[in-house]
């Protein structure tokens, strides 16, 4: 989406949707926001907003950049307050510098407005880099972060129950099986053997939850890390098998990519080998590419497929995620 101009208006709202679940979004169009967060100077000179991200009645992501300030506001139809705490104390933690491992610094959070506003970070995202041939580089940074994460002694969050995912990733797959029965069933057989394999995690931690590609930047001393929305204690294979399944299906969508997405895992496996216990990475590996598959075939994403190629696409990746799922979770002894 490109930026708004902005004209006389300090801030162009037609890119922001109208939506009464989200209050933040009211309060950009009037003065509330402003008034909320004087320190952001939002009357010193105009500013470009771009949506950047939109679950509608759930969140939406807004970059505001305007001279040299250069931020994100986030704004949620649930309390983000846990959220802004994870940022703040991770900023305690030395994440928030400006070289090395890094998140964003917490600007602002308005528990009535259910926002938070956080420092932009500027990169390239790692499946960007991988599209552009430093695959390498991809698995470096990623396994920088997990390094870090391995480090830190940051104990907010709920704890991370495997036997709740893949309970949620059973449910999607019932609707599978009731739209698509043979991918569906292949699907349920896939579930059933991680089942009898749910891996007995030895640690907790703080895991950022969804560590999927475009998660990571590249900010070049290091990764920037994103969206800590649903952070938890958990143990590193859920972050690290997060990482991989998303990496390995950009190689799915695409097999000019392969090669790219093999260096990637090569490098991201080899600077984390020490701290991963194998079985357990494979079954939340595993976990994720079921997940992804199902998430194909909601009710949300299903009305988005709309012509016959689209759907064929959709189900021949939802294939070749299963697969890859049965494979992992074959090999899990
Ligand atoms: N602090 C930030 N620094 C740099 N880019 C950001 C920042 N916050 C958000 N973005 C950009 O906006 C996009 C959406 O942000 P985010 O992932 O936080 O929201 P989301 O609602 O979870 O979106 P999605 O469902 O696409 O993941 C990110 O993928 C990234 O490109
Ligand atoms: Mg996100």
């Amino acid at each position: 989406m490109p930026r708004c101009p902005t004209g006389r208006n300090r801030m162009d709202m037609r890119s922001i949707p109208d939506d009464p679940a989200l209050p933040a979004l009211e309060a950009l169009r009037s003065d509330r926001f402003g008034a909320a967060f004087p320190d952001l100077g939002l009357d010193e000179g105009s500013f470009e907003l771009r949506l950047c991200g939109y679950t509608p009645g759930n969140r939406a992501t807004i970059e505001a950049h305007g001279g040299d300030r250069h931020f994100a506001v986030k704004a949620y139809a649930k309390d983000p307050s846990a959220e802004a705490l994870l940022y703040r104390a991770l900023a305690n933690a030395g994440l928030a510098g400006s070289s090395g491992v890094r998140v964003p610094r917490l600007l602002g959070w308005n528990r009535d407005l259910r926002l938070i506003v956080i420092s932009w970070l500027a990169g390239r995202p790692v499946e960007q880099l991988i599209a552009e041939g430093e695959g390498r580089r991809a698995g470096t940074l990623a396994a920088a972060f997990l390094r870090k994460a391995a480090s830190l002694s940051v104990t907010l969050g709920p704890r991370f129950d495997p036997g709740e995912l893949l309970f949620d990733v059973g449910k999607w797959v019932g609707r599978l099986v009731a739209t698509e029965p043979i991918l569906g069933q292949a699907a349920d057989n896939v579930v059933r053997r991680l089942l009898g394999a749910q891996p007995r995690d030895r640690h907790s931690r703080l895991v950022h939850g969804t560590l999927y590609a475009r998660h990571i930047l590249d900010l070049g001393d290091g990764p920037g890390v994103i969206d800590w929305q649903r952070f938890c204690q958990g143990p590193l294979e859920l972050d690290a098998g997060t990482f991989l399944a998303t990496v390995w299906r950009l190689g799915l969508r695409d097999d000019r990519l392969t090669n790219e997405v093999a260096r990637a895992e090569e490098a991201f496996r080899s600077e984390t080998r020490t701290l991963l216990n194998e079985q357990s990475l494979a079954w939340y590996q595993a976990t994720t590419l079921l997940r992804h598959a199902s998430k194909l075939f909601r009710p949300t994403e299903a009305e988005r497929l709309l012509s016959r190629e689209e759907r064929a696409f959709a189900l021949a990746e939802a294939r070749g995620l299963v697969e890859e799922a049965g494979r992992l979770a074959g090999a899990i002894t």
